[in-house]
């Protein structure tokens, strides 16, 4: 395992996602870790991560000095290597200007970090702080017209630094010293893999359960469905889930569900039938807030209600990944977010949790449902708010306004798929604004409702620009809607980012 120390940088994830693309199992940690902590994870080599500090403030990011007496090879990168300078007495200066962006280097060593690597290379700057002078016993590795050290080296103690940011893909030949660095100076091993995950998780959940019960929210959602197989596959009988249908769900959805992991997985899932209690609950609310408090308690107040009867439950299996915990564990100011759990079940649960996708990525875990044998619906399913379409039909929600939304949210899922469009799309969806309009259909006159066609491309949600979904499709999906759905007789595109819109409409 290469162990990866955060000071706050915001590529600092990055640095683990490139080494586990190279086969190579890798951690990102806080800074605070002791170097007895660090001694016990056994790491191989170690990373130190750039950061928005500078080692002169008085409450600067530090690492536990004895780290570098663990004969563990370390390289700094960026705020890392200035650390690291400045504790071995280089000079470490405080300029007021920043250098940001694209710079060239001339790499003037040959340490084993730039061997077989042209001396000319564009690398990714992002600092404030440099080192001008190299501590004693570490040499010069790279030069640029700003930074007089770009990188440096002690390779007796296997000590690297790094002014750059090899881990962003801007630093042309920066894969390359990751590589080297983990492979040629820590001795690295390419055995990491999903294969390898399962065999290891699944161990760890035998030991971690034993003879006891673990029961799981399951929604259908790509977390929650790679939890429940994976527990499954560990433990089978033992784990139960829940699966809540509040009658909020698309077309089809909660039988793919059933059938997927009840008929397909023959695992234990309890369904409830819960729609009437939250459409009774919605009866009259047309306040996008107040809907969303009254779906999200009520999810609550049902999975409770079931997980009584059950009474010899142990565990309580959550779909927690690594972002959540380094957004909410890490202690870097910039990154601080409290930590969601599935559904905002109440802390006050008697269970222990576990919390078997904490280590992985997105990416990595619709890599691990693929390896589980989960079918592509469920793996690459497009993400889905929890208070679901009741979110998309504006104002009060109705049994005839929902019918509306999913069916012409079946309508337009069918064509973007058969025009391929399915993973170039981050997220699309219907909703139903609470106005209706005037049209015509064969000699008569409608007054009917109007629907609006949500699509968007995105990279995690915050940010999000309309997909250019071509016009021939969009035709075919308006010409469908109107026949096809009843009292529709408009559609509709939306073409705002976010910001300033948000991607649902409530
Ligand atoms: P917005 O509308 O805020 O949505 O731009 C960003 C992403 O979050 C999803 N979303 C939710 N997910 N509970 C959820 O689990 C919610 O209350 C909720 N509201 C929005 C939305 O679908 C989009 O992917």
């Amino acid at each position: 395992m290469v162990l990866v120390l955060d000071f706050g940088s915001q590529y600092n994830q990055l640095i683990t996602r490139r080494i586990r693309e190279f086969g190579v199992y890798s951690e990102l940690h806080s800074h605070r870790l002791t170097a007895e902590e660090i001694k016990r994870m056994n790491p191989i080599g170690i990373i130190l991560s750039g950061g928005p500090n500078s080692v002169y403030e008085e409450n600067s990011f530090r690492c536990d000095p004895e780290l570098f007496d663990l004969d563990i090879p370390v390289l700094g990168i960026c705020y890392g290597m200035q650390l690291m300078s400045h504790h071995f007495g280089g000079k470490v200066d405080s300029a007021n200007e920043s250098e940001y962006g694209k710079a060239d280097i001339t790499v003037q060593g040959r340490s084993k970090l730039f061997a077989n690597m042209p001396e000319q290379q564009t690398v990714w700057m992002s600092h404030r702080d440099k080192v001008i002078a190299p501590p004693e016993g570490f040499q010069i590795d790279a030069v640029n017209p700003s930074c007089p050290i770009a990188a440096m080296s002690n390779e007796e103690n296997k000590l690297y630094g790094v002014q750059f940011h090899p881990e962003v893909r801007h630093t042309e030949y920066g894969n390359q010293l990751l590589k080297q660095f983990v492979f040629d100076v820590c001795g690295a091993e390419a055995n990491w893999s999903m294969e390898s995950f399962i065999e290891i998780e699944v161990e760890k959940i035998q030991q971690q359960v034993g003879d006891r019960k673990v029961l799981c929210a399951l929604s259908g959602g790509v977390d929650s469905s790679v939890v429940a197989a994976l527990i499954h596959r560990a433990i089978g009988d033992q784990l139960t889930c829940i699966f809540v249908d509040h009658g909020l769900l698309r077309k089809g959805e909660a039988d793919q569900v059933m059938e997927t992991f009840s008929e397909g997985f023959h695992m234990n899932v309890i369904k409830v039938d819960a729609q009437e209690r939250f459409l009774s609950k919605l009866k009259g609310v047309a306040d996008p807030e107040k809907k969303r408090k009254i779906i999200g308690n009520e999810f609550i107040y049902v999975f409770d209600d079931e997980a009584d009867k059950l009474k010899d439950m142990d565990f309580l299996a959550q779909g927690t990944l690594y972002t959540d915990i380094i957004e909410s564990g890490t202690e870097t100011a910039q990154t601080i977010k409290s930590h969601h759990n599935v559904g905002g079940l109440p802390e006050d649960m008697q269970f222990e949790l576990i919390e078997p996708l904490d280590t992985l990525f997105k990416d990595e875990v619709r890599a691990l449902g693929t390896e589980l044998g989960l079918p592509d619906d469920i793996v690459w399913r497009q993400p889905f708010p929890g208070p679901g379409l009741a979110i998309r039909v504006l104002g009060e929600v109705t049994e005839e306004k929902l019918a509306i939304v999913r069916e012409s949210d079946a309508v337009l899922r069918d064509e973007v798929k058969k025009s391929g469009l399915e993973r170039d799309i981050w997220q699309y969806f219907t909703v139903l604004p609470d106005f209706r309009s005037v049209g015509v259909m064969g000699d008569a006159r409608t007054y009917d409702y109007t629907i609006g066609i949500r699509a968007v491309t995105s990279i995690d949600g915050m940010t999000s620009d309309w997909a250019r979904i071509p016009y021939d499709v969009l035709e075919r999906i308006s010409t469908r809607i109107v026949n096809e759905v009843d009292h529709v007789n408009r559609i509709v595109y939306d073409v705002t980012s976010k910001p300033p819109a948000t991607i649902e409409w409530e």
